[in-house]
């Protein structure tokens, strides 16, 4: 069994370990155009010194109108593309590989500002710089402003918009890109049978639900042959009559034949349901899409060096690291030390602190 210190290599990129950390929003555009500035220089330089195999920025949106909020990162020109780039060439010369996360938010767009006095109060109104939210079916999302349905050709376009921004992200030079078709958003509302309810090619059984996500896979898979790609999936919908694990594992199975080369494992964000939250509570989601043969990493309060290694012990190849890295960017170096692994990820700047 590999330890969660050991390096892991993906389509030719080798990752120095499978300590890795999640993608996270930080609403932080204060221009309001996309464009990461001086708060994601100086986040994702921290966490790139921390000793991360793979750190994957924030949900970057492949359109304006796929934005969580107006405070939302982007990917969709090429001004975000030039950006991203001194990010990216920190995190190479601290030797993190940094992937990407190609986002559109779908009926979960157009949110009031993360923070500030109205902060979590739903819908920004059209009148108040918000928009018109779409998704693979009409109405509200989460108690959202009413989506509308996207036509098939308007659905295609967002095809075309993830890959345009895969191939800016390559530009960019970023190692990675990653689907995201979790948490509620635009393709997990396509995949799931709770909100799809289209009876066109883009619905009906999963395979037809699964389609808008292959084709974003095979699109990006044609257009960048050698670049590392993982999707995201919320890998059950915690609900009767929604995604299940083994719906999961199906559609992980297809998404590496489209292309993809690894699975990540969330659940959850389109319906309001129980979840058991608790240290590790996904990590069986990826050892159901391991138990397919597809690689995979688990997210999830994975919080200690020994759980990270249990859930890699498993037969998951990486674990990501969501909140307690950003308590903690160092988490990876303390881990390996915790684990008695002598690494050299420290930067010599900070040799005199270990
Ligand atoms: C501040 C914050 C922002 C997040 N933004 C994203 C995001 O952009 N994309 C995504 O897929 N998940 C996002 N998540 C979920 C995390 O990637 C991760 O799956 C989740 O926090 C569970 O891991 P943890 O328990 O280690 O934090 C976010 C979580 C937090 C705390």
């Amino acid at each position: 069994m590999p330890s969660i210190t050991d390096p892991l290599t993906i389509r030719g990129l080798t990752l120095r370990n499978r300590i890795w950390v999640a993608p996270m929003c930080m609403y932080s555009v204060e221009t309001l155009d996309g464009v990461p500035g001086a708060w994601h220089r100086a986040h994702y330089g921290a966490l790139a010194t921390g000793g991360t195999g793979l750190l994957t920025v924030e949900a970057s949106a492949v359109v304006p109108e796929g934005r969580i909020s107006r405070q939302d990162a982007g990917i969709w020109d090429d001004a975000q593309r030039d950006a991203w780039r001194p990010i990216v060439d920190f995190a190479h010369a601290r030797g993190a590989a940094i992937g990407i996360q190609l986002a559109h938010a779908g009926a979960k767009a157009s949110i009031r500002p993360a923070f500030g006095h109205d902060a979590g109060t739903g819908s920004l109104p059209i009148a108040d710089g918000g928009w018109q939210t779409v998704s693979s079916s009409a109405g509200s999302v989460m108690g959202l402003a009413d989506a509308r349905a996207l036509s098939v050709d308007e659905a295609r376009d967002v095809v075309d918009a993830f890959i345009a921004a895969a191939v800016r992200a390559a530009d960019a030079g970023f190692d990675l890109v990653e689907v995201h078709g979790a948490h509620g958003y635009l393709l997990h509302q396509f995949l799931s049978p709770l909100w799809n309810t289209r009876d066109d090619e883009l619905g009906g059984d999963l395979a037809g639900r699964a389609t808008l996500l292959l084709e974003v896979v095979r699109g990006i898979r044609a257009a960048l042959p050698d670049m590392p790609m993982m999707v995201r999936l919320s890998a059950t919908d915690w609900t009767d009559g929604g995604l299940t694990e083994d719906d999961a594992a199906t559609i992980a199975g297809w998404a590496q034949d489209a292309g993809a080369d690894l699975v990540d494992a969330s659940s959850g964000g389109l319906v309001r349901a129980a979840i058991p939250v608790g240290p590790g509570y996904q990590a069986h989601l990826a050892q159901r899409i391991a138990a397919v043969d597809v690689p995979t990493s688990a997210v999830g309060i994975i919080e200690t060096g020994e759980q990270a290694q249990a859930i890699v012990d498993s037969g998951v190849d990486a674990v990501r690291v969501g909140r307690a890295a950003l308590r903690d960017p160092h988490l990876p170096i303390r881990w390996a030390r915790e684990l008695g692994v002598d690494v050299d990820w420290v930067p010599p700047q900070y040799e005199r602190a270990y």
